[in-house]
């Protein structure tokens, strides 16, 4: 049987050294220009998703500003449903931004109820420590979300790129170096052994401004 899954678009931020936030979980690499980049692709989109450790480190909203849009879903992934239940992606404007929490087996039933007064979605996936992917994708597919902005961080990104769900990637290097072994890199995880075991992307566009590069890759898949 066919593998149905949503078309998957990473979009970071990072420095030049790779990193997509500092040792500190400072992640503002962005400018307003970048920023309306990242808004303007989240218009095109059914749904943006991005993991915990996000959600933990920056309570982000993960809304739309600058354009007209029609709102899109907000998908977290958290294995056992352990983000604070005040965190802004729960509370802001869920009628224009629907909330998807992807977790596992493994969540209490405490827990899902306290998000479902909340109005929240939960999906389980899987019976292992985190989300199991490969289940999720056809899920989502089904439910109608055809493209997924992923936004990291660099966790779960490692998970999509050890999978091979990666369509495309819209990458932004920030003009600066910030260092640091704990700092957060683009893809985190255990990493393939061997460059051949690596996934391969087609460069598709380069644009360059003030100092700042927007890279656009598309997957190679043979
Ligand atoms: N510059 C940028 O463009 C950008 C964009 C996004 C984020 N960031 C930065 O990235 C940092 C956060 O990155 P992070 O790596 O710590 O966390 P993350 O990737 O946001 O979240 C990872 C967590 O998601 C949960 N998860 C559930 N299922 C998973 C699966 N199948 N695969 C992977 N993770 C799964 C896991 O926690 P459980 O097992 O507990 O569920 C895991 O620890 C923040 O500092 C943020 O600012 C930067």
């Amino acid at each position: 049987m066919k593998f149905e899954k949503p078309y998957i678009i990473l979009s970071a931020a990072m420095t030049i050294d790779g990193k997509i936030a500092s040792k500190k979980g400072d992640p503002e690499l962005s400018d307003l220009i970048d920023w309306k980049h990242v808004h303007k692709l989240r218009t095109d989109v059914d749904a943006i998703m991005v993991g915990k450790g996000t959600i933990i480190q920056d309570d982000p909203k993960l809304h739309i500003k600058y354009y007209n849009h029609n709102g899109y879903t907000r998908i977290i992934l958290d294995s056992n449903l352990s983000i604070p239940i005040d965190s802004q992606v729960i509370n802001y404007k869920p009628e224009i931004y629907p909330t998807i929490i992807c977790t596992t087996e493994n969540a209490t039933e405490v827990r899902i109820k306290e998000f479902k007064k909340r109005n929240i979605s939960i999906i389980k996936s899987g019976h292992d420590k985190q989300v199991d992917l490969l289940k999720l994708m056809p899920i989502l597919k089904k439910k109608g979300i055809n493209s997924i902005i992923l936004e990291g961080g660099g966790t779960l990104n490692w998970s999509f790129i050890k999978n091979d769900l990666i369509d495309e990637i819209r990458l932004t290097i920030a003009p600066w170096i910030i260092g640091g072994k704990d700092a957060t890199s683009l893809v985190e995880g255990k990493g393939f052994d061997k460059m051949i075991e690596g996934k391969r992307f087609n460069l598709i566009n380069v644009n360059n401004r003030d100092n700042y590069v927007v890279l656009n890759y598309k997957r190679k898949r043979e």
